[in-house]
């Protein structure tokens, strides 16, 4: 698929076929999050596929009861290797949170190429997720995405416009920053997701 196809193609999906990824394909997205750049190229990410049905029933109550995560094929759960990570970039914020949400989104746009949905969770209870799955203390939770064919067609969710996000040579925004604007949108039916 062309590049800018991919980039708008990609939405959030919610609900999954149970259909099973070919492992060359699921190979291929993970190979996109292992390409991916890093701080000092030191790749502090470990990524868990998750496939087993109960394992991912109860990963998706780790979710804060996020069901439609275990439809989907797969679950990748991503995570940072803290002590490994480049601890205070620019000396101002570590960088291992940047470093797998930037790996994630190869991961993400990789498998929109491909056919499959994924949805961004950043919402869940980072103990029970390490708890569920063996993972070390000194090691973090950043984000987790179901990946499976898509059963629905998400809406497209609005975007602000580029004159609204956009600034040459200085900073200048018509929005007020003392405040998050509320999204024009309404709410999709049936949605119960504030993530
Ligand atoms: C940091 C982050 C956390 C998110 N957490 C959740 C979540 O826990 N559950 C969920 O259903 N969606 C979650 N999302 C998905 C957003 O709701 C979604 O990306 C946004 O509404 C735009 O819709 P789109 O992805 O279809 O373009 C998250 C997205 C991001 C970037």
């Amino acid at each position: 698929m062309e590049y800018y196809e991919v980039i708008k193609k990609r939405k959030s999906v919610r609900k999954y076929k149970s259909d099973r990824i070919p492992d060359d394909v699921l190979n291929r997205i993970l190979d996109a999050g292992r390409l991916a750049p890093s701080a000092k190229n030191y790749q502090p990410w470990h990524f868990i596929v998750i496939r087993e049905p109960e394992m991912k029933q109860k990963v998706a109550e780790a979710c804060v009861n996020q069901h439609f995560i275990a439809e989907a094929d797969v679950i990748i759960c991503g995570c940072a290797l803290e002590k490994i990570a480049w601890d205070r970039m620019g000396n101002y914020m570590a960088s291992w949170p940047h470093d797998l949400s930037i790996a994630l989104d190869h991961i993400i746009l990789a498998a929109a190429n491909e056919g499959l949905g994924t949805c961004w969770i950043g919402k869940f209870d980072e103990k029970m997720v390490k708890d569920l799955l063996q993972i070390p203390e000194e090691v973090r939770v950043v984000a987790l995405t179901p990946v499976g064919y898509p059963a629905e067609v998400p809406k497209e969710r609005r975007r602000l416009e580029l004159k609204e996000i956009v600034s040459y040579e200085k900073f200048e925004t018509s929005r007020n920053i003392q405040i998050r604007e509320k999204p024009s949108e309404t709410k999709r039916q049936g949605d119960t997701v504030k993530g």
